[in-house]
């Protein structure tokens, strides 16, 4: 069987970029699957869908050509590497992973990830619901007020201007959103070790997931 380490959490928790280094320092492949509903988010801006239309989503879902080439991710022919981190995208993201015909949709292709020697996948039904077959699952989370702090610093990086009280409303909401749709809402599974970052860099994060990862 194909390795599988399922990584799932809030957002800005800092699994993307924990993700990406357990997945470099093993040599696995890496599904940023988050990357997939906030594209959903921006196709359906583009071709003037509504969240309140399932059908039209669901087809525009099955339809979209998707690349992830050279660390960018490409809509076509266009580089949406940037676009899509937005505040805005990830909001869009939100709504359209409430839909059960976008989840339904994503899971095909989610799966096609999965190739040797590994995979890691990072999001938010990773372990429950796309790879319960996972050997290690881990729910990765850290306090809200540092989450909303570390995509403060991330964006002003960026060069882009943020508010800290808005970033932390938006996240709790977001949270809010993700932990109580109907359909794969963002749980820790009785199977998946918790990872609390609050007090943990980096790179403690990756070493404590790839010391469980041997272990199990
Ligand atoms: O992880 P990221 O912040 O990029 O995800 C954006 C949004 O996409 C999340 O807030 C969540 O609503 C949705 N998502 C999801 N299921 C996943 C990954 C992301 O519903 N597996």
């Amino acid at each position: 069987m194909i390795p599988v380490i399922a990584i799932d959490g809030p957002t800005a928790s800092g699994k993307g970029t924990v993700a990406q280094l357990v997945a470099q320092q093993l040599g696995f492949h890496y599904l940023d699957s988050g990357a997939l509903y906030r594209l959903v988010g921006l196709a359906s801006l583009q071709a003037g869908i509504e969240f309140s239309e399932p059908q039209r989503l669901q087809k525009l879902c099955r339809q979209m050509a998707i690349e992830f080439r050279d660390g960018c991710i490409f809509f076509g022919k266009e580089d949406v590497t940037e676009v899509i981190r937005s505040e805005e995208m990830g909001k869009r993201a939100s709504s359209a992973g409430a839909v059960p015909e976008v989840r339904e949709a994503l899971i095909e292709l989610q799966k096609s990830f999965l190739k040797p020697p590994g995979l890691v996948a990072d999001g938010r039904d990773m372990g429950s619901v796309i790879f319960p077959q996972a050997q290690l699952k881990v729910f990765l989370t850290a306090d809200a007020k540092i989450r909303a702090q570390r995509r403060y610093k991330q964006l002003i990086a960026k060069g882009i201007s943020a508010n800290i009280e808005v970033l932390t409303k938006d996240l709790v909401e977001r949270d809010l959103r993700d932990t109580q749709r109907e359909t794969a809402p963002l749980v820790q599974s009785e199977d998946a070790f918790l990872l609390d970052t609050t007090d943990q860099t980096i790179d403690e994060a990756v070493s404590q997931i790839i010391a469980w990862y041997q272990k199990v």
